[in-house]
């Protein structure tokens, strides 16, 4: 049994989408705006007898946050690190901007970013020595200037040369963010981004995710168990129950639509109620 069960630690997952991406310029990346950015059809996976996954397909599209929500064990990281290509699906496919990445794994990454809380950045490392590491795996034009440039947006100037395992929880996210906008990522993925964030903190981060989804036309996906948080950024949400999708649609229109008061309370229902409660409203 535990033959099949991959493991893999928090530095693995950070490095592992980086590591085979070679030095391609980032201005050689720009596609059609009507292709989706991810596109996940049929994923399944299975982990020794438990299937973490069960035929989940969706898309994000260019200039578009999509939530991924669900209760704890639902399947969010499992889908996310699917797509990142960490975690091999047992059936199904992610194409990156029409890339599939079972073939193309380095073009598809490319375009794609990713930050967790439970995947720092490397923390003998100092703040700019991350960035530039991690510039120079993505083969970033004006290393220099990018990484001033997101060292200013992220507050961390007067933090350059603390090494990030002295960060705080907050400032190590925002390092984590800065490194994931290096290579103007068409796919970004966010796993609980703002979940160490303090109030102010965290919707300083949020307006900035808003802000590349809509001017740089990136498409986010995003998990979070905050569903203020979801409403105010999401433009679409799937809500994930035991590895399937069981209801997708506006975070902000769902509610009424099956009879509950908020965002929250439906989440509830969906977490709580057996897997068939929802059957005619999936996707
Ligand atoms: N390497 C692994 N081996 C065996 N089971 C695993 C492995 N990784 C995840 N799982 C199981 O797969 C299921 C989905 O886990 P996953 O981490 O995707 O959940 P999640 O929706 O992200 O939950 P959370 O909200 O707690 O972060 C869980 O039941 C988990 O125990
Ligand atoms: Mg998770």
């Amino acid at each position: 049994m535990f033959a099949t069960v991959q493991k893999f630690t928090p530095l693995a997952i950070n490095f592992a989408p980086h590591c085979i991406i070679s030095t391609m310029p980032t201005a050689a990346l720009h596609s059609p705006a009507d292709r989706p950015a991810l596109r996940a059809a049929h994923l399944r996976k299975v982990y020794g007898g438990l299937t973490a996954l069960d035929d989940v397909s969706f898309t994000v599209n260019r200039g578009e946050i999509v939530g991924l929500l669900g209760p704890n064990g639902a399947g969010k990281t499992t889908t996310i690190n699917m797509v990142l290509g960490v975690l091999a699906a047992t059936t199904g496919s992610v194409e990156i901007d029409g890339i599939d990445i079972s073939r193309q794994r380095a073009r598809a990454l490319a375009r794609t970013n990713f930050a967790a809380v439970y995947a720092p950045l490397p923390g003998n490392l100092t703040v700019i020595e991350n960035l530039r590491f991690f510039a120079l795996l993505y083969g970033i034009e004006s290393l220099r200037g990018r990484v001033e440039e997101l060292l200013r947006q992220f507050d961390l100037a007067h933090l350059r040369h603390t090494k990030c395992g002295l960060l705080s929880s907050g400032e190590q996210t925002r390092a984590a963010l800065a490194k994931a906008l290096l290579n103007r990522p068409q796919l970004l993925l966010l796993d609980e981004p703002t979940a160490s964030l303090d109030p102010s903190a965290a919707q300083l981060i949020r307006a900035k995710i808003k802000a590349l989804a809509t001017e740089d036309q990136c498409g986010i996906l995003w998990t979070s168990h905050n569903m203020n948080e979801v409403e105010d950024v999401c433009d679409r949400v799937l809500f994930l129950s035991h590895g399937k999708v069981l209801l997708e649609g506006n975070p902000r229109a769902l509610p009424r639509e099956h009879g509950s008061a908020t965002l929250e309370d439906l989440f509830i229902r969906v977490a709580r109620e057996p897997l068939t409660a929802f059957a005619d409203v999936t996707p």
